[in-house]
């Protein structure tokens, strides 16, 4: 079936738009009274392996603010739980992984599950989503970065630094490159899964790109991504959002991935020229942005229209929204898009 609002699909192919599509990277959250709702009484993977759970939190906010598109509610971290790496989300602190990888024999231990067995429950929450979306707007799928999993894998936790991540890939990096390879191989089995199963693109997360230099980045990061496009890019567009990574804007333009993400510490013109001008680019408000009075954010967002261009653009922030963002402000940034006329 066609989906009625194809501002995104259209955007994604390069195709001329009356406005840019707009959503929000993790749109469906904490900022959100009715999230809480449901966060107060389901742990955080139980609502992602809860399709009733998940595929409602997944609409909340377009039901709210008719976003462009909606993402599936899950997390980049059920990729190594999946792989037979515990992964815990403990309140207020974030993920914990009590076994992290520090050693070639550790890598030997993980496995590349069957995807249909072991996240059965990601693609159930994609087919209610979809029954719940009625074809209204497009449903993105998501997967971290090899990289980006790996540091979670090999630090543990979140790091500022993520020191432990980095050790590892430069003291061992066969080992480093044997589980990049795993994450990999799990991952292109489980976004092709996630296609199959209802989503009309994929966005994969580098989240942690700019952690590395753009040497290392070359080594460690974007051969694993290119596997993950070469594989996916004739089931469904992809979008790579490298945190950090305006680096690589080249490279990633030259990739086959249908568009790129930006964050704010890069400007529109400096993103188009290094991005060689043809690709889609999709950002880049800085997510503390959304502290401004409503009314700046209607003009900042304009602005940045503007600064892009309409066409080959897809609206979004640099990174995802703030749980202490008032719903207002989030409201007055998709209005703005929205009511945005050239
Ligand atoms: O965009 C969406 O609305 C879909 C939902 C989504 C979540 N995680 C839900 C979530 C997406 C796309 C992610 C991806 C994700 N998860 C990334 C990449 C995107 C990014 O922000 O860089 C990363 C690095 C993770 C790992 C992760 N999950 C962290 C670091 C945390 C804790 C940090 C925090 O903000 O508390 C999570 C937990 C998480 N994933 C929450 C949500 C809504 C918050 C915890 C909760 O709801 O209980």
């Amino acid at each position: 079936m066609a989906i009625k609002n194809d501002l995104f699909l259209k955007a994604l192919k390069g195709e001329t738009v009356e406005r840019p599509p707009v959503w929000m990277m993790r749109q469906a959250g904490r900022y959100l009274p009715e999230f809480m709702e449901l966060k107060n009484k389901y742990d955080f993977f139980t609502r992602c392996q809860t399709p009733e759970l998940a595929s409602e939190i997944t609409v909340q906010p377009i039901r709210r603010f008719g976003m462009d598109a909606a993402i599936l509610f899950s997390d980049i971290l059920v990729i190594p739980q999946a792989m037979a790496i515990e992964v815990e989300m403990k309140p207020n602190f974030g993920p914990y992984l009590p076994h992290p990888i520090r050693s070639q024999k550790d890598v030997e231990q993980v496995i590349v599950p069957d995807v249909h067995e072991s996240l059965g429950y990601v693609m159930d929450a994609i087919k209610m989503t979809r029954e719940k979306l009625q074809d209204e707007v497009p449903l993105i799928g998501f997967a971290g970065s090899p990289w980006t999993i790996l540091c979670y894998c090999v630090q543990g936790q979140g790091s500022k630094t993520f020191d432990k991540a980095k050790e590892f890939c430069f003291t061992q990096p066969m080992a480093a490159h044997g589980l990049l390879q795993k994450i990999t191989d799990t991952t292109i089995a489980y976004l092709k899964a996630k296609v199959e199963a209802g989503v009309d693109a994929v966005q994969v997360f580098d989240s942690w790109g700019g952690m590395l230099s753009p040497e290392d980045y070359n080594e460690f990061s974007w051969p694993y991504i290119q596997q993950i496009i070469d594989a996916l890019k004739d089931e469904a567009p992809v979008i790579v959002f490298g945190k950090g990574c305006w680096f690589a804007l080249k490279t990633m333009s030259q990739s086959g991935a249908a568009a790129l993400g930006v964050d704010w510490t890069c400007s529109a013109q400096n993103a188009r020229y290094l991005s060689g001008g043809n690709i889609t680019l999709q950002g880049n408000f800085d997510p503390t942005r959304l502290f401004s009075p409503p009314a700046d954010i209607k003009k900042m967002v304009t602005k940045m229209i503007r600064n892009f261009g309409k066409d080959r653009y897809i609206v979004n922030l640099g990174h995802g929204i703030l749980p202490t963002v008032p719903v207002v402000n989030a409201k007055a940034f998709i209005d703005a898009v929205k009511s945005y006329s050239e």
